[in-house]
This record gives structure tokens, sequence and C-alpha cells, in this order.
């Protein structure tokens, strides 16, 4: 609970309007966002970065709901997409192309064509093969491509090993170590523009440490890459700022900017930020609806209507969220598993939680803006739950509810 999420007159709310009347007017499980929660949290990036040549790309993975692209456009946001997808979904938000930035470790020849189409800032490129394949699509469309290369710092980012990328092991980027001579080779592709240097180091970063050591790293390869007469304008340093879910101490934006901002005065560069769950995670909450109590000799369960389709990160990381009832009742609390309906025992999403609850109730799933639903499936056809965006005292149903009917409606029987 926050102050975009205030509990007032005994109920929790999204900014203005009271969680039960979203579950009324829309149903459940329900993804609410907080248009002032989104606003609020790109702000606290600009505003560091106030007189800074800078762009904010937003990273849309965590959340490609267009209602909330549009949101971070309006503000001047940029974005960084990984598929042609995200590149459609950003351009139909309203994005500049002119302010997307295309990561990934395996662009397709035919991804990259629609990207150069566009005219894109830049390709984030992460290997010596996937610059000959660039070098090639901008060739036959007679464009040059213009180019960062995604560097691994080979520093710990001291996170989950499922989002921890910048390490020597994980698949993304070039190797330190291979950088210099990469973009060697890059500056002889007659339809590649160097114009940059990125990197990426992982999510969730609870210290600040690791993008400074990056950054060093980092640095250090540019001054390389002047002395070997290859200069940059951007350097991007990626997303992977921490958020609050539980009791962590997230830096703020201001203690993870500042000591880049300084390593970086002088330079010259301009500086490209990736953020994706801090722009977005503690804007979102999962409202769902206790479907039945289930009271046992070693666990009590408490069976609510969203599922780990609805929210994988439980079952996918263990990751821990608050889950808070919407109406909090004055009765004895006691333990309860919060778990799915779907057909696994991982299906949970929450393990031991002190809840005093009845059947029927709402409950807010915390924190879930981000990698929510945009990890959800279909699984055990289960319709995607409906997305809301709270502005005020209004609230927008800004995605439908699936029927059943569309999830089967692209198969058909054998003749
Ligand atoms: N840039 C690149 C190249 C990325 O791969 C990512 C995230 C970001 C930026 C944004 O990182 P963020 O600021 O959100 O940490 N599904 C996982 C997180 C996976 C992150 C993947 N890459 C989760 O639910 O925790």
């Amino acid at each position: 609970m926050n102050a975009f999420f205030p509990l007032r007159n005994g109920q929790l709310h999204v900014e203005s309007v009271p969680l039960s009347d979203i579950a009324a007017h829309f149903g459940t499980p329900c993804y609410i966002y907080s248009r002032a929660a989104l606003e609020d949290a790109l702000a606290q990036f600009q505003k560091e970065l106030a007189g800074v040549d800078s762009l904010v790309c937003y990273a849309l993975k965590a959340n490609s709901n267009l209602a909330v692209l549009n949101v971070f456009a309006r503000h001047g946001a940029g974005f960084d997409i990984v598929s042609s997808g995200e590149l459609k979904r950003a351009l139909a938000a309203g994005a500049d192309p002119k302010k997307i930035v295309f990561s990934g470790v395996g662009k397709t020849a035919a991804e990259m064509a629609f990207a150069l189409s566009t005219g894109i800032l830049c390709f984030n490129v992460e290997s010596a093969p996937e610059l000959e394949r660039l070098n090639g699509v901008a060739a036959g469309l007679d464009k040059k491509a213009p180019i960062s290369l995604r560097v691994n710092p080979n520093v710990d980012a001291k996170t989950h090993p499922y989002i921890s990328t910048g390490l020597k092991e994980n698949k993304f980027g070039v190797a330190y170590e291979d950088a210099l001579s990469i973009y060697q080779h890059a500056a002889r592709l007659p339809n590649l523009e160097i114009i940059g240097i990125d990197c990426h180091i992982g999510s969730q970063l609870l210290d600040p440490a690791p993008f400074a050591e990056a950054l060093d790293k980092l640095l250090q390869l540019i001054d390389q890459l002047t002395s070997n007469g290859i200069s940059l304008h951007h350097i991007d340093l990626g997303g992977g700022l921490g958020i609050r879910y539980k009791d962590e101490a997230a830096p703020s934006v201001k203690s993870y900017l500042q000591p880049l901002l300084k390593k970086l005065t002088g330079r010259g560069l301009k500086i490209l930020l990736e953020p994706g769950r801090r722009l977005v995670g503690n804007a979102g909450v999962l409202l769902t609806r206790v479907e039945y109590l289930k009271p046992g000799a070693v666990k009590n369960f408490a069976v609510v209507d969203a599922a780990m389709n609805d929210l994988a990160r439980p079952a996918l990381y263990d990751a821990w969220h608050d889950i808070v009832p919407v109406m909090p009742r004055n009765s004895k609390a006691c333990q309860w598993d919060i778990v799915g309906p779907i057909c696994e025992s991982g299906d949970f999403l929450g393990h031991h939680r002190s809840l005093a609850i009845a059947t029927g109730d709402l409950l807010a799933i915390m924190s879930a803006g981000a990698y929510g639903m945009a990890m959800s499936s279909n699984y055990n056809t289960r319709p995607r739950a409906a997305e809301v965006m709270v502005d005020g005292s209004h609230s927008h149903l800004v995605r439908r509810r699936e029927t059943v009917e569309e999830l089967y409606a692209l198969e058909s029987l054998l003749p």
C-alpha cells in the first residue's frame, strides 16, 4: 500500500476508486494500474536526468498494454523493444520510432528489416553474427543501420540467477574481452553506423554498486575505442533497478543515478536507460476473489480465482508478492496458502500468509504491474484477465477479458 493505493473508509482503493467497484464493473481476476503511479515513476527518472542529454527507454516487456505505453509516450519516453511485435505495439501506442532501441539475442532478418523501415534509434547488437546479418539486411534496403554493441561486463548483479544477465555464463551480449575487435569489425561493415554502447546486467537489483562497476568497465572500453578511432554518441545502461515487494530497501532513483551521472560528466555521451520493472511494478495490482476456503490438518488453502497463468512470478521464481484483503476484517487471522484453480501444485500466489478472510472476499496481489499480465498465459484454457487503468476517480477498461471462444478461434478440426 502506498499513496496510489490508499486504505480509505475501510477499503483499499486505487487512487480514488474503491477496488470493490472495479470488481463489480469488470469482474475478477483483473489487473489494475494507477496512471498517477506510472507517471510518478517516470517522473522520478526524468527529474534526476533534468538538464542531462538523456532518454528513458521503457522496457516494454515488463508491461506492454497500449494504455501504459501511451502514458509514457505522452511524457516523452522512448522504448526498449525485443521483437517486431513489441515494435508494432509501441508504434500503435504513439511511440516515436526515433526513440526506440531494439535489444535481444535473436533478432530475425524480417524483424531487422521492419525496424529499419520505421527508422528506430538504435539496434543493440548482441553477437558478431548478428552484425553480419544486420549489415546484409541494411544493404538490401540501401540503408545504414545505427548500432550499439551490447557488452557483457562480467559483473555480478547479485540477483535471482534467472534474471541475472551480465555474467560470462549468460547468453547476452558480447564478451568484454572481444568487444574492441568486434567494434573494429563493425566499423568496416559498410551498412552499419556505430553510434553507441550498451549493457544490461540483470533485473531487480537492490544494490546500485554493480551498475557503477559495469559503467567503469564500459568507460575503459570507450577509451580504448576512442584511441582506435571509434567515437560514440550514446551509452545505454540498460534497466534493472529493483522495487520493494516486501521489505527490501530498494535504492532511490537518485542514489542509483547520481554515481553514474558523476562518472559520465564531461564525456559528451547521451545517456540511455531501459527501466522496466521500476516504472510499472508498483503501479499495478492483481485483484482476485476467494472462491473456497479449505482448512486442512497440515495446511489451510484459500482457493482464489487468479492463478499462475495470470501471475507466473511466484511459481516461476518463488517471487513474493504482498497479498492484502480489499476490505480488512477484524476477525482472527490464520495462516493460508493462497492458491489458484490450476491443476499444478506450483500454482500458488503466496504461501503462509496470515490473513482474516472469508469466501467471497476480494484480495489484492500487490506490486503486480511488472511481468504480470505480460507473462500471463491461457493454461487450462483460462481467458486472460481484464486490465483496467485508474485515472483519479475514473476507471478505464484498457484490455477486456478474453472469451473462451477466442482462445480456440485459431484452431481447426481435421477434415
Ligand atoms: N533491458 C533489457 C535488455 C532487458 O533484458 C530487460 C529485462 C530490461 C531492460 C528491463 O529490466 P528491468 O528494469 O525490468 O529489471 N520476468 C522477470 C524479469 C525478467 C527481466 C528481463 N529483462 C521477473 O518477473 O522478475
